[in-house]
C-alpha cells in the first residue's frame, strides 16, 4: 500500500555508520534505526558504541551491533565489515561519517597531521566503501553509500585555520561523484551531506572560547549552530528508496551557510 512511512522505510535493511560514539554519527544510527534499518556501530570507544546499540535495540526495536575499530587500519576495516555482515546481514546502507577536524597555521603543518587526517577523511571512506560494494556487487544487491562532507568541502574559511579539513572534505565530495559515476551500473547510489556548524566534541571547545560562537553566527544567513537532530532527515532521504534516482550529488544542511 503506498504511504508515506513505507516511501522512507528502512525495514530489511543493514547500515553500518562509523564514527557512531558521538556528535553527528550518533544521530544518523538514531535516525537510521527510527526508519526500521537493522545498524552496526563503528568507532574506537566501545563502552559507547555499547550504550548506543542498547539504546536503539530498546527505543526503536531495531537490531544492533557496536563494532569497535581504527577505521585507519586496513585490517579492523576488513574485521568491521566482516563481523557487521556476520551479525546483521549484509551492509547495505554505509554511512562514511567518521572524521577529525585539526587547526593550525598553513605554513606549519606537520606532515604526519595532514597524513593522519587524510587517513581518517579520505582514506577510511574509500576502504569502507569498496568493502560495502564489492559484497553488494558479488550478491547482485543494490546499495546506498553516503559520504559526510562539510561546507568546507567547496570553500575555505578565515574562522579557523584547517587546511588539512578543507582540503580532506574536498577530495571526499569529488571521491562522492567518481564512485557514484563507477557504481550505479550496480544500483549502488553515493552521496554525501555537507553539514554546516553543529556543536560536538569535534569544534565544541573552540566554540566555547572569546567570541568565536557570536562571530560563526555572522557568517550564517539563519543566524544560529544547527542542532543534530537537524541531519536526520537527510540521512534518511539518501538511504531510502524515495531517492532511486539520486546519485553523486551533495545535500548542504548549512542554515544557508553556502547561499551566500
Ligand atoms: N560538527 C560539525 O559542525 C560538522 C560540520 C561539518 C562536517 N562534520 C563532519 O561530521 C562528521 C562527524 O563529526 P562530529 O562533529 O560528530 O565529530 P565528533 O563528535 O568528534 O565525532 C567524530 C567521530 O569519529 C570517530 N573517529 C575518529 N577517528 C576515528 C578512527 N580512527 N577510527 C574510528 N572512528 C574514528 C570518533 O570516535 P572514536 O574517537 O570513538 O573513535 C567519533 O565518533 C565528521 O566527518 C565531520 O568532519 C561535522
Amino acid at each position: 500500500m503506498e504511504s508515506l512511512s513505507s516511501l522512507f522505510s528502512l525495514k530489511g535493511h543493514v547500515a553500518l555508520v562509523t564514527g557512531a560514539s558521538s556528535g553527528l554519527g550518533v544521530e544518523f544510527a538514531r535516525a537510521l534505526a527510527l526508519a526500521g534499518a537493522d545498524v552496526a556501530l563503528v568507532a574506537r570507544r566501545a563502552d559507547r558504541l555499547e550504550r548506543l546499540a542498547a539504546e536503539l535495540k530498546e527505543r526503536y526495536k531495531v537490531n544492533a551491533a557496536a563494532i569497535p575499530a581504527d577505521v585507519t587500519v586496513e585490517a579492523e576495516v576488513d574485521r568491521a565489515v566482516a563481523e557487521a555482515n556476520a551479525q546483521l546481514g549484509i551492509i547495505d546502507i554505509l554511512v562514511n561519517n567518521a572524521g577529525v577536524a585539526p587547526t593550525g597555521r598553513a605554513e606549519n603543518i606537520k606532515r604526519e597531521v595532514w597524513d593522519s587526517t587524510f587517513a581518517i577523511n579520505v582514506t577510511a571512506p574509500l576502504m569502507l566503501s569498496q568493502r560495502v560494494a564489492r559484497a553488494l556487487i558479488e550478491h547482485k544487491r543494490p546499495g546506498r553509500i553516503i559520504n559526510i562532507t562539510s561546507v568546507y568541502g567547496y570553500v575555505g574559511t578565515g574562522i579557523y585555520r584547517m587546511a588539512c579539513y578543507v582540503a580532506s572534505k574536498a577530495a571526499l565530495a569529488n571521491l562522492t561523484r567518481q564512485l557514484a559515476i563507477e557504481w550505479c551500473r550496480y544500483g549502488i547510489t553515493v552521496n554525501a551531506i555537507a553539514p554546516g556548524w553543529v556543536p560536538t566534541e569535534m569544534n565544541i571547545e573552540g566554540l566555547e572560547k572569546g567570541d568565536n560562537r557570536a562571530r560563526i553566527e555572522s557568517f550564517i544567513p539563519m543566524g544560529r549552530l544547527g542542532r543534530p537532530e537537524e541531519l536526520r532527515a537527510a540521512v534518511i532521504y539518501l538511504a531510502s528508496d524515495a531517492a532511486s534516482y539520486v546519485t553523486g550529488t551533495v545535500i548542504h544542511v548549512d542554515g544557508g551557510y553556502l547561499a551566500w
